[in-house]
């Protein structure tokens, strides 16, 4: 196959500069005949016309032309400033070193007078072909971006309605996991978590209790103090989630900081009963958010006992369940907004941490198509 078949001259539009009549005209007359769109100028200004009103593919510009400005002055604005290719022409090749020309960006150098318009004609083509399969990666690149912010989109709202599906099952509760990651998120925050680590707090926090689908409603809401049996049963709700989430290629430990939030750091805590050194930190924050939010809130079985009382109960307990570092960022979080737990309720900052995401990617081969399966989306 020859270089550019099948690619249509007629896409691309050419800017001719030279102060030689003849040169221009040959050349108008020689690329239009092969149907490139063309336009002459005589001058690096008259062509700095050209390009500020149009879009260029490519100038051909010879070097040296009258006045203070030539075809390495053009080249260089052109670099600066427009999107086009440059091949220069002119009499003078012993002036002008190939190697400096071409490393100034420049396409191509082709001595005048074009001894061969087959050649010419040739090494232009090549420079468009190039050109075309670099706008080709920009549009790949675009529409990757595309596809990516698409996917960050349908992550935020998958989780979000994940998350309301426990408020359906749970309507006593109903909240209960936004106002977890809304505290968690601010004592991540309050930590100086980087943007990407609070997320993942927010995101985890989101979906912490989700296994608790799987606990009977009436045991959800009983208005009375559970049974040894029913809280076994309730305590089944961090694997029940891990199980959940765990096929979901996120690219972070959303899956892991859910089955281990209600552990704590003496290893009091369930499912494993692991200890601190072996617990994820975002699982920390999410155990000491859950515990606030709890016990602030009110319950089938009790009244809310406040936030004095929450934050008094991880205090004493700092350092043998809670991780201090946790508790005090907590306490900070509560100090800062006058101890109330209201503006907990205001929504969460996932799309836009998601967002920001730079380097988001799904930690899977599978086609997009697939992760969507994996979603439950479709
Ligand atoms: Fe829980």
């Amino acid at each position: 196959m020859n270089i550019g078949e099948g690619i249509d001259n007629q896409s691309f539009r050419i800017l001719i500069v030279d102060d030689n009549q003849s040169v221009r005209d040959m050349l108008y007359n020689l690329l239009t005949q092969e149907d490139y769109e063309c336009i002459s100028a005589t001058s690096v200004k008259e062509a700095e016309k050209v390009l500020n009103q149009n879009e260029i593919d490519l100038v051909i510009s010879d070097i040296v032309m009258p006045g203070s400005e030539g075809g390495l002055q053009l080249a260089e604005k052109i670099r600066q400033s427009y999107d086009s290719e440059v091949i220069l022409m002119t009499g003078y090749v012993d002036e002008f070193s190939f190697d400096k020309i071409v490393g100034m960006g420049v396409s191509d150098f082709i001595p005048k007078p074009i001894s061969s318009t087959s050649e010419l004609l040739m090494r232009i083509k090549q420079v468009l072909v190039k050109r075309m399969s670099y706008k080709d990666r920009d549009r790949a690149e675009e529409r990757l971006q595309k596809n990516i912010d698409s996917m960050k989109q349908l992550l935020t709202g998958v989780v979000n309605t994940l998350s309301k599906t426990v408020d359906v099952r749970d309507p006593y509760t109903a909240g209960h996991q936004r106002r977890v990651a809304k505290l968690a998120t601010l004592i991540a925050k309050e930590l100086g978590m980087s943007q990407k680590e609070v997320m993942t707090v927010e995101m985890s926090g989101l979906m912490h209790d989700l296994g608790k689908l799987a606990i009977p409603q009436a045991i959800l809401s009983k208005p009375h103090k559970l049974s040894e049996l029913e809280f076994g049963l309730i305590k089944t709700h961090s694997r029940v989630g891990y199980d959940l989430l765990k096929n979901i290629s996120f690219p972070w430990p959303i899956a892991e900081i859910v089955l281990q939030h209600h552990e704590k750091l003496d290893g009091s805590g369930y499912p494993e009963g692991i200890t601190g050194e072996e617990m994820l930190y975002e699982a920390k924050i999410l155990c000491v958010a859950d515990v606030v939010e709890a016990m602030s809130s009110h319950r089938p079985y009790r009244p809310a006992l406040g936030v004095d009382t929450a934050l008094e109960e991880i205090s004493d307990k700092k350092g043998q369940l809670f991780d201090s570092r946790i508790v005090d960022a907590c306490i900070r979080v509560f100090e800062k907004r006058n101890y109330s737990i209201e503006d907990l309720e205001s929504n969460g900052d996932l799309s836009y941490y998601m967002s920001q995401l730079d380097d988001f990617q799904l930690n899977t081969e599978q086609t997009p198509t697939e992760e969507l399966l994996s979603f439950g989306v479709c």
